[in-house]
């Protein structure tokens, strides 16, 4: 009898200390940069940042380099409950958003300044609600910075580009940009990129300065231009179902270390822009190329048609608004 209660004292022990310790919420973090890039950064920060304050209520584990998902996968398996977080490039949106694609129109921005105004202000803010009907919420804005064009060829002016296959991200304005340079564009994952070059079954693509360095396109395209012709940012997302399912004081305190993190990534951005651009003329593995002013209008005269093509798209009040975030 004595050993009937014991074992019936063990196994209520068992199961009451089990209702009382929840397991921790799991959070993992995909994404397809390196480590060293301004996103790679801000995805550890966040980890050590949420592991610190909220102890073993919630794990972070981050997936660098495609490891998990790659872009063209990861927002699926977000719905699925398979990953938690990720932040894909705004390029990689446009079968959720159309609007999302006004980051993509060449030439709109003319810095760095200017994209970071616009994503801070009214209309910014409201396009990380644009998700929120395909079971998406846009939790912030991340920088990586400006793209530059790069190639087995010297790319001055767009004739230079005619005929060229360029890689892209999976976006039609991108598809239209190199097009109206007489381009062929080819939309493939990010992870296929080193190989391609490699190979040579592209000519060229556009990358901002981390993403070139990170992945050593800089030792098999001989020729880096450096236009600034569009940006490369993020979205950091999760799902709603997921974010909606966090008890609110939990939520609020991952969203504030996840604002500490994308702070420390986009100033890491700002950085690592200019550290990696000189480390790739430093290197002598590809050529850096400056064009001149008039070289440059050639370039935003070929490419900005691409903006009619697609006003309906995205809406012209939209473009309207983001141009006025290059007034400072
Ligand atoms: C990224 O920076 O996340 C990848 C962008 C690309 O696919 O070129």
């Amino acid at each position: 009898m004595r050993l009937l209660t014991a074992a019936i004292a063990t196994v209520a022990l068992t199961f009451g200390a089990q209702a009382v310790t929840a397991a921790p919420v799991e959070i993992k973090f995909s994404h397809v940069v390196a480590e060293s890039t301004p996103k790679g950064k801000m995805a550890i920060r966040f980890k050590e940042l949420v592991e610190q304050r909220l102890g073993d209520k919630v794990t972070v584990s981050v997936f660098p380099n495609s490891q998990l998902f790659g872009d063209d996968k990861v927002l699926e398996a977000m719905l699925l409950g398979d990953v938690q977080m990720a932040a894909p490039s705004l390029s990689k949106f446009q079968k959720y958003t159309p609007a999302l694609q006004i980051f993509d129109l060449p030439f709109l921005f003319n810095d760095m300044g200017a994209v970071d105004r616009f994503q801070q202000s009214e209309t910014g803010q409201e396009l990380l609600n644009s998700l929120r009907k395909k079971g998406y919420v846009g939790l912030g804005y991340l920088h990586n910075g400006m793209k530059q064009l790069s190639a087995n060829s010297p790319l001055r002016v767009p004739a230079d580009a005619e005929g060229k296959k360029f890689r892209i991200q999976t976006s039609d304005v991108l598809a239209a940009q190199f097009e109206a340079v007489g381009g062929v564009p080819l939309k493939k994952p990010f992870s296929e990129v080193f190989t391609l070059m490699q190979t040579k079954a592209i000519d060229g693509s556009e990358n901002p300065w981390t993403n070139i360095y990170s992945k050593k396109f800089h030792e098999v395209q001989s020729y880096i231009t450096e236009t600034d012709h569009g940006v490369l940012d993020y979205m950091v997302v999760t799902s709603a179902e997921f974010w909606n399912g966090l008890d609110d004081d939990l939520r609020a305190e991952v969203k504030k270390a996840l604002d500490e993190a994308i702070a420390y990534g986009n100033e890491e951005a700002a950085k690592l822009a200019a550290e990696d651009r000189q480390k790739i003329i430093d290197s002598g593995r590809s050529e850096v190329l400056q064009i001149t002013e008039a070289e440059r209008e050639l370039w935003v005269e070929a490419m900005k048609p691409v903006w009619k093509q697609f006003s309906s798209d995205i809406g012209q009040d939209l473009i309207n608004e983001a141009l006025k975030a290059n007034a400072k």
